[in-house]
C-alpha cells in the first residue's frame, strides 16, 4: 500500500467560486484561506503525511488587476499573523518556496519570523508556493549548482528554495487539468488527482477518498 508522504495542492477556483455566487473574487480567496487551515490540520494529524506544498501565488499572477494582487499579499500577511497559533497547536513547521524579494519588506519579514517561530515543530512541514514558478526555480538552483561544479541528479535538489524531497501526489482542484509551472522538479513520479471541486468546496473528507485512491494506485517509476 502506497503512503503519501509529500502531498501538493494546486488550490484553483477561489475566483469561480466566488462569481458563481454573485460576490466578487477576493470573497473566495478570503473562503480559501479558511479551506488552507482544514486541510493542513487533517494532514497533521495523519500518521503517513510529512509535507504538504499547497501553491498560493505563482510568478504568472502578477498579470492579475493590482487590486486582486494587492488584495493577495495582505491576506496572506494578515493569516500568517493570525494563524501562528494554529502552527503551534498543530506542530506544524512553516517553509516557503519562490522567490519572495519582491514581496514588500513587511511580508518579507512576516514570513522570516513565522519560519523562524515554528522551525522546530515537527508533525508536518506547511510549504507555501510564493511568487514560485518550477521553472524559476529550477534556474535559481542550476545557477548554484553551476557555481560549485556540480549538476547532477542525486545533489541537485540540496540547491532548490527548500529540500522536501519528491511529490507522491499531486492534486489540482476547480477542475483544470494542468501544472501550471509548479513544482516541475520534484513532480517526476508524482500521482496526479483533478477534482472538480472549487477550492472554497475543498474538504478533508474528499482528500480522504483520494488518499484511498492513492494506496490503491501501482506506482512503478520505471520498473515493472
Ligand atoms: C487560485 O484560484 C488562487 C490563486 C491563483 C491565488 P483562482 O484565483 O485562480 O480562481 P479561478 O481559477 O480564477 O477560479
Ligand atoms: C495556479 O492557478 C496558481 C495557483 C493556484 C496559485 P492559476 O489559476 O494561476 O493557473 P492557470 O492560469 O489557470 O493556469
Ligand atoms: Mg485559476
Amino acid at each position: 500500500m502506497n503512503k503519501p508522504r509529500h502531498i501538493a495542492i494546486i488550490m484553483d477556483g477561489n475566483g469561480r467560486w466566488a462569481q458563481q455566487k454573485g460576490m466578487p473574487r477576493i470573497k473566495g480567496h478570503e473562503r480559501g484561506a479558511e479551506v488552507v487551515r482544514q486541510i493542513t490540520t487533517f494532514c497533521a494529524n495523519h500518521p503517513d503525511i510529512e509535507v504538504l506544498t499547497l501553491y498560493a501565488f505563482s510568478t504568472e499572477n502578477w498579470k492579475r488587476p493590482k487590486m486582486e494582487v494587492e488584495f493577495l499579499m495582505k491576506l496572506l500577511d494578515n493569516w500568517l499573523q493570525k494563524e501562528l497559533p494554529t502552527y503551534q497547536k498543530e506542530n506544524v513547521r512553516f517553509e516557503v518556496i519562490g522567490d519572495i524579494s519582491r514581496f514588500s519588506k513587511k511580508l518579507q519579514e512576516r514570513i522570516a519570523s513565522t519560519k523562524e517561530a515554528t522551525k522546530n515543530n515537527t508533525r508536518l512541514t506547511q510549504v507555501l508556493a510564493l511568487n514560485y514558478g518550477g521553472r524559476d526555480e529550477i534556474i535559481r538552483a542550476c545557477t548554484k549548482a553551476c557555481q560549485n561544479g556540480q549538476v547532477d541528479e542525486e545533489h541537485f535538489e540540496k540547491y532548490m528554495d527548500a529540500q522536501l524531497g519528491d511529490v507522491d501526489m499531486l492534486i489540482r482542484t476547480g477542475g483544470e487539468k494542468r501544472i501550471s509551472n509548479f513544482l516541475l522538479w520534484r513532480i517526476a513520479y508524482a500521482e496526479l488527482f483533478f477534482s472538480d471541486t472549487f477550492w472554497p468546496d475543498f474538504t478533508p473528507q474528499e482528500l480522504q477518498k483520494m488518499l484511498e485512491e492513492f494506496a490503491r494506485r501501482h506506482r512503478r517509476f520505471g520498473g515493472i
